[in-house]
């Protein structure tokens, strides 16, 4: 039997975090989904085609990374899927809380469907969506924390702001 992953989460925008989990769990599963919450927030950076784009450029030499959306329940998406597994990355104690709560949530849900976590390496432990977006608004470095494509799109997002 294959097994099939579904990391799902934001990725407003994907970073080498990010990345660092896809990698690990595409040499684990057979196939991983990099899932794409819809409308997440109310104002993302990015919207979900971008979000799409840029993951489906960044993994295109990975035969078994899939980028797919969802909405709704994320059970109900891996069920649809025939996916058994969802994975989330764990990179400090602080994340722990959050996800414990979830994972516990999505298995009294759907007890069949595990979820496993994966630690980045240590040079990405504190890498975050939110960090990255707040840092590059205020003129910071974020060369080497997310993928060249996703740095290109931010300046010229940025770009975009400034010249309106
Ligand atoms: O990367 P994020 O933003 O922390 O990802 C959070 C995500 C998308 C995994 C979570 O919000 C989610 O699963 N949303 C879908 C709705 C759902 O199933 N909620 C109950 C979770 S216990």
């Amino acid at each position: 039997m294959s097994t099939l992953a579904v990391y799902p989460g934001s990725f407003d925008p994907l970073t080498n975090g990010h990345v660092d989990i896809i990698s690990r769990g595409a040499r684990l599963f057979d196939r991983i989904i990099v899932a794409m919450l819809m409308n997440a927030e109310k104002s993302p950076l990015f919207t979900t085609a971008e979000r799409v784009e840029i993951a489906r450029a960044v993994f295109k030499d990975q035969p078994n990374v899939e980028v797919d959306t969802f909405d709704g329940l994320l059970v109900d998406y891996v069920e649809r899927r025939r996916a058994q597994v969802i994975v989330r990355g764990l990179r400090a104690v602080s994340d722990f809380e959050y996800e414990f709560q979830m994972a516990l949530m999505n298995q009294r849900l759907k007890p069949e469907i595990e979820t496993v976590f994966m630690m980045p390496a240590e040079q990405n432990t504190y890498i975050s969506s939110r960090l990255i977006k707040e840092v590059f608004a205020l003129g910071g470095r974020v060369h080497g924390l997310v993928p060249d494509m996703v740095e290109a799109r931010l300046r010229d997002k940025l770009a975009a702001k400034t010249t309106r």
